[in-house]
């Protein structure tokens, strides 16, 4: 018999009933915060990077429709709460240690946005709307920075959220041509009520190897004045980089992509210097929380490459890396992963048992599942979001689900 318990079963007085998210006070001022990554974001390294100073960590982008179509689900055996798709798989996970969690939605409706934050509003500090993916999935669908060029849908969105839930509603938008056409953007988003604007510093046809523009911030800032905090985006590789970007924007708060994945500790100081350390405490995290090994894998991938370290023999075995024994083993910890598996007093698989209502709204999430050209190879581009990742079966199977309709190219590439 399963040990979850939906939302709709209230008797029971676990603290998980409710993480209480609504009572946090989000203060966007000062602050280091871990950029929306897709597949990157999940759970793990939220935590991994909260541990080592980050102060706000945002989820990867979900799509509305996907967010909308889930199901709360007390998950008792990991103290977490988890939002079950219709095919159960794992679209959202978070914990009482996910503390300032912000899930940013990707949108091109008020409507659905409204009824997607609805669902989480309970459990997350905040909602942020992606207005920058630049991919064609998100700007096909309207959404991303497909945003950019439609302020009346822009206020809808962020006025109608921000009228209806009690929670503080940010954004996050790149920078337009010029710098009178971003001001005024943010004029209208300013006037919509958010509590914060992340800038990325880069146009909507800039590539994340093309150099953010720091300059450019700069000038919108010292000719603007803004009531809201604005949080610069890219290019923060490096501890110091957080206060030179500060000091050279003058923005008020800082949020790091790259630099996160590189190295999580970049948050505070001292910072880490070894990464075999931080993946071996990463993947303690991901077991813990029960993280399927094939986003575990990526983001193992994902730090390594982001270290150069692509020629390294851990590279080369976690390639062939299939489970949390070979992970653990590759990176030194085997003995430590019979530690993990009894401190966690469960079977290595929680359970998940979902009722699944209303079957035809799959197909709309099917068909509202992004398009995630990201692979193992880590091109490192901004991404849509379809989170597959972590996909339970009944009774405990963690199955692959790697969005296949959607990505081949990443099925082929994350196949354990
Ligand atoms: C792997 C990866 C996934 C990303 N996914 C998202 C996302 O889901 N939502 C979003 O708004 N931006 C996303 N981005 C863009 C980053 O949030 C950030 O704006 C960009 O990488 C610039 O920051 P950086 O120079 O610190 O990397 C992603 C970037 C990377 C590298």
């Amino acid at each position: 018999m399963s040990d979850i318990v939906t939302n709709s079963c209230t008797s029971n007085a676990s603290p998980l009933r409710s993480l209480s998210k609504t009572d946090v006070v989000m203060d966007y001022y000062n602050k280091k915060i871990m950029a929306p990554m897709v597949r990157i974001g999940t759970l793990p390294m939220r935590l991994l990077a909260l541990e080592n100073g980050c102060d706000i960590a945002y989820s990867e982008e979900l799509i509305d429709f996907k967010v909308k179509n889930t199901t709360r689900v007390v998950n008792e055996k990991l103290n977490t709460v988890d939002f079950i798709s219709k095919d159960k798989s794992l679209t959202y996970r978070t914990c009482d240690a996910d503390v300032r969690n912000v899930l940013q939605l990707g949108t091109a409706s008020s409507v659905t946005a409204l009824e997607a934050a609805n669902v989480v509003v309970n459990d997350v500090c905040a909602i942020d709307i992606n207005m920058g993916c630049p991919k064609f999935f998100s700007v096909q669908g309207g959404m991303g920075s497909a945003l950019l060029s439609q302020p009346e849908k822009i206020k809808d969105i962020l006025s109608t959220l921000i009228r209806n839930l009690p929670i503080p509603v940010t954004c996050k938008i790149r920078l337009l041509a010029t710098d009178n056409e971003t001001i005024d953007l943010l004029k209208i988003i300013e006037n919509t009520g958010v509590k914060a604007i992340a800038v990325h510093a880069r146009m909507i046809p800039e590539r994340p190897r093309d150099p953010a523009h720091w300059d450019r911030l700069e000038n919108i800032l010292s000719n603007a004045s803004f009531s809201v905090p604005i949080i610069v985006n890219g290019d923060i590789f490096e501890h110091g980089d957080i206060a030179s970007s500060l000091a050279k924007t003058k923005a008020n708060s800082v949020m790091i992509a790259r630099g996160a994945i590189r190295n999580a500790s970049i948050f505070s100081q001292p910072v880490a210097t070894n990464v075999h350390k931080l993946i071996q405490r990463y993947i303690q995290i991901a077991y813990e929380n029960d993280n399927h090994a094939v986003n575990t894998k990526y983001n193992i991938t994902n730090i390594l490459n982001e270290n150069l370290m692509t020629q390294t023999p851990e590279f080369k075995s976690i390639q062939s890396a299939k489970d949390y024994p070979a992970f653990c083993n590759i990176f030194n910890i085997s003995s430590q992963y019979e530690k993990f598996v009894q401190s966690q007093k469960v079977e290595a698989k929680n359970y998940i048992s979902v009722s699944v209502q209303n079957e035809d709204l799959v197909a709309k999430d099917n068909e509202n599942s992004c398009s995630n050209k990201n692979s193992n190879n880590n091109n490192n581009d901004e991404n849509s979001s379809n989170n597959n990742n972590n996909k339970h079966e009944l009774p405990g199977n963690s199955i692959l689900n790697e969005d296949s309709d959607n990505n081949p190219q990443a099925l082929k590439k994350q196949k354990v």
